[in-house]
């Protein structure tokens, strides 16, 4: 790892590429209706921070990048997504895990492992995925969703290069009545700050 993934004397290694504020105007959502689906072109802004580290059981040890990500609807500027989290990298194994919170009361905790040796002058991929059947990097959600509008798997990509990022991610959703809707958002955003 270069320097530059050290910030306060925490190496953040891969995750120092996130750090920064980054805006795009190019997202598409796909979302569920009850009598089909919507798509709703996008804007947003990420804001990553660097967190500092914690050591988990005396034995791991994560750097964390903090986020808070607001999607506004383009047809009428309004806010139709928040959405809270962490990033976390343990440095011994390279594996990554994002979690966040929705306002719908659903909870997600999703893990993947880095490729070796990556460069963040180099294109980052990340790539993490929740199951709601694991209770390892699963999905928690509170009585209603659970019943009416259950997240049944999450998976998500993002890859970093430079002042670019680009993401699309997929949430599984049983709701109105059908299974396993791919309820989906992709956007390209750059680095303002
Ligand atoms: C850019 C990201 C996202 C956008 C723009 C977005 C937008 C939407 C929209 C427009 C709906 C349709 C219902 C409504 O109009 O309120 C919806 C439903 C839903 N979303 Fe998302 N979403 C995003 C990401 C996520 C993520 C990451 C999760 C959870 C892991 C999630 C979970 C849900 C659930 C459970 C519903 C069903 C609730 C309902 O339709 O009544 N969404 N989302």
């Amino acid at each position: 790892m270069s320097e530059h993934t050290i910030i306060d004397g925490i190496n953040y290694g891969p995750l120092a590429a996130l750090i920064g504020v980054w805006d795009g105007d190019k997202g598409i959502d796909r979302a569920p209706e009850p009598d089909g689906e919507e798509r709703n072109p996008y804007y947003e802004r990420i804001v990553f921070e660097a967190a500092g580290d914690v050591t988990n059981a005396e034995k791991q040890t994560l750097s964390v990048v903090r986020y808070h990500q607001v999607v506004s609807r383009k047809s009428n500027d309004e806010v139709f997504h928040d959405q809270v989290g962490y990033w976390l990298w343990d440095p011994a194994d390279n594996t990554i895990v994002e979690t966040f919170t929705i306002p719908r009361g659903v909870a997600v905790v999703a893990g993947g492992t880095l490729a070796p040796a990556a460069d963040p002058e180099q294109e980052l991929v990340f790539e993490v995925a929740a199951d709601a059947s694991s209770p390892q990097f699963g999905i928690v959600q509170a009585p209603f969703m659970f019943k009416q509008a259950k997240t049944t798997a999450f998976t998500h990509t993002l890859t970093v290069k430079g002042d670019e990022m680009r993401y699309s991610e997929s949430t599984m959703l049983d709701i109105y009545g059908k299974k396993s809707y791919d309820h989906k958002d992709v956007n390209t955003l750059r680095r303002v700050g």
